[in-house]
């Protein structure tokens, strides 16, 4: 019998800890094998190998080296390396992951080459076309054939661009895809992770700080970090909302480094900007921390599973479920009298089996 074969493509930061979400399952499956393609979008140790190494992923069977490069570039660079490894080793189906360019540079490869395309976080929506993510995930839905939502409001987003009820019986294509609401991978990471880190991480010690006596940033995004006037206007938010905390961790992104550098505004003494930190350390970071900042997506949920009160610094987000139950306020809101609060709502994106329900399904369309 041959095997059943998936590939998956990651690229950045958080994909890795998606697939490895996946992956765990996936590859124990009877008959199934799975092939990793790195795009090589993140390449900085801290941005990528560290991720491997803590989370024991295998290494890639593919590294692309993309690198950075303008919007086009990097894609159309990713795209056309992704397409000569898939048309080399046709697989089964290409899972892709979120958002980013890797994701799309995946989903349109393998959807030219008529491979069907898995995408893991299907549906989310900002309703903000100005972030290069949107046009990543609207343009990725719309080429996959079978996609994995977090939360029921991601299945209505997708209901609403026209993506009919699939029958169970159907075999799901391209032009009759399948949506399933699996709950959300990086819970199931998170949970399996948690003891681990916490025995493992030293980042409490290392950056000098204890439970509940701390803040946390973190900015990446290009609608944050690209235009000096926008970064400015974020350093002196965080600088106000902040003033009574006695510290402010702030690991950041190569970009937003960059980005600084031209920013006119200064951030306060009470933020202390360190390297950017590894899945554990983060996550024992997080758990810690009386509040987090931050323009992340991924973040914005991992604050609400490890109940920290998020302040979002954008002027929207996907994960209304954080907002509406009360953990997650977007920083335009935010006021003396409008502050996360500290609910017990934590179950909008699943259970933790997300790896489980998402391997099954895989398995059943493309055997
Ligand atoms: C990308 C994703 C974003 C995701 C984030 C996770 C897109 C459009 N954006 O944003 O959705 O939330 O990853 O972290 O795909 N750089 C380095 N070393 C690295 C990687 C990046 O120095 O290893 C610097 C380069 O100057 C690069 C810049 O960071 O130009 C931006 O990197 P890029 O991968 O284009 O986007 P991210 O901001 O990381």
């Amino acid at each position: 019998m041959t095997a059943l074969k998936f590939v998956h493509v990651v690229g950045a930061r958080p994909q890795f800890v998606k697939y490895h979400g996946l992956d765990l399952v996936l590859s124990k499956l009877p008959g199934v094998e799975t092939q990793l393609i790195h795009t090589g979008q993140h390449y900085d140790y801290l941005m990528s190998k560290v991720f491997f190494d803590q989370l024991g992923l295998k290494q890639p069977d593919h590294h692309l080296g993309i690198g950075s490069g303008l919007p086009g570039q990097q894609t159309a660079t990713a795209l056309e390396r992704i397409e000569a490894v898939l048309n080399a080793d046709r697989p089964a189906a290409v899972i892709a992951y979120g958002d980013t360019n890797s994701t799309l540079a995946g989903a349109m490869a393998a959807s030219k080459l008529h491979i069907p395309v898995a995408h893991v976080e299907a549906g989310l929506r900002s309703g903000n076309k100005q972030m290069p993510e949107e046009i990543n995930r609207i343009l990725t839905d719309h080429v996959s054939t079978l996609l994995f939502c977090p939360s029921e409001t991601a299945a209505a987003n997708l209901a609403r661009e026209g993506f009919p009820p699939t029958l169970q019986q159907q075999r799901p294509t391209i032009d009759s895809p399948r949506v399933v609401i699996s709950g959300d991978i990086m819970y199931d990471v998170l949970l399996n992770s948690m003891k681990l880190a916490e025995t493992d991480s030293t980042v409490m010690n290392r950056l000098n700080v204890s439970p509940g006596e701390y803040d946390v940033l973190t900015l990446h995004r290009a609608e944050s970090t690209d235009q000096a006037r926008d970064m400015d206007r974020l350093i002196d938010f965080v600088n106000r909302a902040t003033v009574d905390a006695p510290t402010v961790i702030f690991p950041i992104h190569p970009r937003t480094r960059k980005a600084y550098q031209q920013a006119t505004h200064r951030f306060s003494d009470r933020v202390q900007i360190v390297d950017p930190l590894s899945y554990f350390d983060f996550m024992v970071l997080l758990k810690n921390a009386s509040r987090l900042f931050t323009d992340s997506g991924g973040l914005q949920k991992e604050a609400y599973w490890l109940r920290v009160p998020c302040i979002t610094l954008r002027h929207e987000t996907e994960w209304l479920e954080t907002v509406a139950s009360g953990w997650n306020t977007l920083y335009a809101d935010y006021s003396e009298t409008n502050r996360p609060s500290r609910t017990t709502e934590t179950a909008a994106y699943g259970d933790g089996n997300a790896g489980e329900r998402i391997a099954r399904e895989l398995v059943e369309a493309f055997r």
